[in-house]
């Protein structure tokens, strides 16, 4: 039996995982969940269907609801930031599923690695605001970081069984997203219900807006340089609207490996789950004949500045990363709130990058200062263009 702490229980990451345990009952059971706390019942159900033996939540009034839901003989509640990281790094579990959204799962995953549990990593925000630190805790305590997001988890298979000095690059595949068809000067018309339509994967809304804006490739482009390690310029986008090929890594004599399937987050949870095992998926098959043509085109940066804002912000390396993302999550919540349009997403994210006068980045304190400082920014500039405070 493998014990699975989930982080993130309640979002689309955490509920395919948690179907995953129900799938293979034999296998897995739970250890601890954790969640921001926004929806209560769900927690709860799922408190009673996994039985976990402590559940963190990051609002501490949620606590007390959550208590009266359940009765006693219940899991242990905690609540607040401090809460979710005791969830991480003291209940035992064999794989911590690191699925909260944005920088809330840095100190949580942290703990996790720093407790020497395996990490199976879907927040990838995490890496990017710390990928240097983390990699770097991982490997002094021969912590595995196994990698959910589809791309990275088929670049993880592409490069099994291969000497890592002959990788020449790593392309990861991008949709293109809901406005990949769209011309550049119908962007700024876009709804918030435009960009939640992902044309092939179901995803928590924050990813999506990412995906919408090519973010979320760009936040891959940093995942993949320190998952991996390589050097910027190895990692390269490709968009292939169909979603079959996850991503591809060539080598130094010109072969392209590619991983492909149908898109469904199912199957890199459950081999992130089961590593170096595979198991039976209970997923759909991949018919390429029903699939037809796979093709592929060059991104259009001009079109989607976060792609470029996102690779100069590793580049210049050290505290750029947090400044991108810190910017990027505080401008999506904004979009989302209604109160900037879709092409103020990269507006915000270069006024703050710009910025930073671009130091190393030392420690994780620093990492959350800086994270905090460059929300504020954020916070201020989209106050000065939008007239107001958020309400
Ligand atoms: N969805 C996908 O297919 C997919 C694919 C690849 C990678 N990822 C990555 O996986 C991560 C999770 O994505 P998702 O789509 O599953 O997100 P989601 O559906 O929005 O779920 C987010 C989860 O995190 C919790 N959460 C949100 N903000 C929090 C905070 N400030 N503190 C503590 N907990 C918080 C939520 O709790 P409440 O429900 O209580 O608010 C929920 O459990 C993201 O980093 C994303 O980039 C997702």
């Amino acid at each position: 039996m493998k014990r699975i702490t989930v982080l993130g229980a309640t979002g689309s990451i955490g509920l395919r995982t948690l179907e995953l345990v129900s799938s293979f009952p034999d296998e897995f059971t739970v250890a601890a969940l954790a969640a921001r706390g926004s929806t209560v019942e769900r927690l709860a159900d799922l408190c009673r269907k996994y039985a976990p033996e402590v559940v963190a939540v990051l609002d501490p009034t949620v606590v007390d609801r959550l208590a009266r839901l359940l009765g006693p003989g219940g899991p242990e509640l905690l609540g607040g930031p401090d809460g979710l990281v005791t969830a991480a790094r003291e209940v035992s579990a064999d794989v911590v599923v690191s699925a909260l959204v944005g920088g809330a799962g840095l100190l949580p995953t942290m703990a996790a690695i720093q407790a020497g549990r395996a990490v199976a990593l879907a927040n990838k925000e995490t890496l990017v605001m710390a990928g240097e630190l983390m990699t770097r805790a991982a490997r002094e305590r021969g912590v595995p970081l196994l990698p959910v997001d589809s791309e990275h988890s088929a670049v993880f298979q592409c490069l099994a069984g291969h000497n890592r000095g002959d990788v020449h690059r790593i392309l990861l595949t991008a949709s293109g997203g809901p406005f990949r068809e769209l011309p550049k000067d119908a962007l700024t018309r876009v709804t918030v219900q435009d960009a939640l339509q992902h044309p092939t994967w179901k995803m928590g809304a924050k990813i999506t807006i990412d995906s919408a804006t090519l973010m979320n490739k760009g936040l891959e482009i940093i995942e993949a340089r320190w998952l991996f390690d390589v050097a910027p310029e190895q990692v390269q986008v490709v968009v292939h609207p169909q979603s079959i090929v996850h991503s591809m890594v060539e080598y130094i004599d010109g072969s392209v490996i590619a991983q492909l399937g149908v898109a469904d987050m199912g199957v890199p949870i459950l081999y992130a789950l089961t590593y170096p095992e595979r198991r039976p998926a209970p997923a759909a098959r991949l018919d390429l004949p029903a699939v037809g043509a796979l093709t592929f085109f060059e991104p259009d940066v001009a079109k989607f500045p976060c792609l470029r804002l996102a690779r100069e912000a590793l580049e210049r390396g050290g505290t750029a990363p947090v400044v991108l993302n810190a910017a990027n999550e505080i401008a999506v919540a904004a979009f989302l709130e209604g109160r900037i349009g879709f092409t103020m997403i990269p507006e915000v994210i270069e006024r703050v990058l710009g910025e930073d006068p671009g130091r190393p980045l030392v420690s994780l304190e620093h990492c959350v200062a800086l994270d905090a400082d460059a929300r504020a920014r954020a916070q201020r500039w989209i106050e000065a263009r939008s007239g107001g405070p958020s309400r």
